[in-house]
């Protein structure tokens, strides 16, 4: 038997088979009204029929396979099951209800920092290839909240509840089948992005693709380490793409940030020469990072220019709006990228979005553990006060990185 379905944000057609109570999703991803239209189904009597005016609020035809699904699904009561569980709330499509959960933030809805709420939510399934993750530190990057905002919405799925958080310092609890490279206990690091927005870092547990993983460096500590992966894979990723080497004048734009201070040191140890842009008042910290500091906003590319006249062979752009200034300083034959400003391309320029991939990020444990990398704290917060976090980093003057202890 087939039923068109809409709940909340969930539309699609599902087929139920009454003998074993198993429901198959055959279509998802599309509005309520649609999937009637195109499979002839009907609306099945006595199920909760969606609001009318979720069709102007769902952005449908939501993308990717599965999402929307499994958005609705939390709060789908179950009219049709007859044995154990009977009329129960599902917690998620083919979780069983007596199953291990875990403290986690998480969001139901777009939103500001008050859409963040501590809550309870099952310990999540380590899949082939995976690890399961007991969250020591989790780091927090602009991205998290940018997400949260909506501001990502055309780039990437969100499948709520979303828990936010990419980056992790954790021990291995338990591998998936086919991990040979890593053992429970194992303590480890990763920049955890997948490929839609759903189960992150700021929870007690998170499942880690092993392409994304690496051993933390002894030499780091938890909160260190947590705050390593995606501000430090940015930065090496975009250094390395730009060729950065021996004899190269690197200017950092935005150089005591999160992957500023990280690629200043980055820079330092692929042999460059640095100057980078802060504030006065992380001139000494960004000079202790190995950097030639100058103070950003009028006047810059003069002040550059004072200090090397040649300009600047490679420039990192790792604030966004600077592209005048890069154009200015840059060498005839030198080259430049951006994190936050995808004009660049119009100038030669790269726009680079960060990649998990857990072989650079064991190069940048190896560059700590051989005293290069250092990572600077800058706040802990406890796991309910994300949202506090989250607030600090909208700031936008963070020296360093923010992380949250689990
Ligand atoms: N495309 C990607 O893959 C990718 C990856 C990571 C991050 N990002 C983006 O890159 C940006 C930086 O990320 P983040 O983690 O480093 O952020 P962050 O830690 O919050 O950066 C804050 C730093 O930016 C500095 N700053 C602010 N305005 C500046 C300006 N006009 N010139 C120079 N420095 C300035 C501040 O220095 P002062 O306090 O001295 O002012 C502060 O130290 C964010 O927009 C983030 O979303 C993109």
């Amino acid at each position: 038997m087939e039923w068109a379905y809409g709940y909340d944000k969930c539309f699609g057609l599902v087929h139920v088979d009454y003998a074993t109570q198993r429901r198959t999703v055959k279509s998802s991803g599309r509005h309520y009204a649609d999937v009637i239209a195109a499979h002839g189904a009907a609306h099945r009597p006595g199920w909760p029929r969606p609001d009318p005016a979720q069709r102007r609020a769902a952005p449908a035809p939501l993308r990717g396979p599965g999402a929307a699904c499994v958005v609705g699904w939390p709060r789908v009561t179950r009219p049709w099951a007859t044995g154990p569980g009977a009329g129960s709330t599902t917690t998620r499509r083919g979780r069983n209800m007596a199953e291990a959960t875990m403290r986690a933030m998480a969001y139901e809805t777009y939103g500001g920092t008050e859409v963040l709420a501590e809550t309870r939510l099952p310990v999540p399934k380590v899949g082939p290839g995976e690890v399961l993750v007991r969250v020591k530190y989790a780091g927090v990057n602009p991205v998290d909240w940018k997400i949260m905002s909506g501001g990502l919405d055309a780039l990437m799925d969100v499948v709520y509840p979303v828990v936010p958080g990419w980056d992790v310092a954790g021990t291995v609890e338990r591998v998936g089948i086919d991990t040979p490279e890593y053992a429970e206990g194992d303590e480890v690091m990763a920049y955890a992005r997948k490929d839609y927005v759903h189960g992150g870092t700021f929870a007690e547990f998170v499942t880690v693709p092993v392409r994304a993983l690496a051993h933390k460096p002894a030499s780091l500590g938890w909160a260190e380490a947590a705050g390593l992966p995606l501000a430090g894979l940015t930065a090496y990723q975009v250094l390395t793409r730009l060729g950065t080497g021996k004899g190269d004048t690197v200017l950092i734009h935005g150089a005591a940030g999160g992957v500023g201070s990280l690629g200043v040191q980055i820079a330092r140890a692929l042999g460059a020469r640095v100057i980078g842009t802060a504030s006065p008042r992380n001139h000494d910290r960004v000079r202790a990072l190995g950097a030639e500091p100058v103070a950003y906003g009028d006047g810059l590319a003069d002040r550059v220019r004072a200090l090397a006249p040649e300009g600047a062979t490679v420039v990192a752009d790792f604030v966004g709006g600077v592209l005048s200034v890069t154009r200015e300083v840059l060498h005839n034959d030198g080259r430049h990228a951006s994190i936050a400003d995808p004009t660049v391309t119009g100038s030669g320029g790269e726009w680079m979005w960060v990649r998990p991939v857990g072989s650079d990020l064991a190069e940048l444990a190896r560059l700590a553990d051989e005293g290069k990398l250092t990572v600077t704290v800058a706040e802990t917060f406890p796991l309910a006060e994300t949202a506090a976090a989250f607030a600090l980093s909208q700031d936008g003057h963070t020296a360093g990185k923010i992380v949250i202890e689990v």
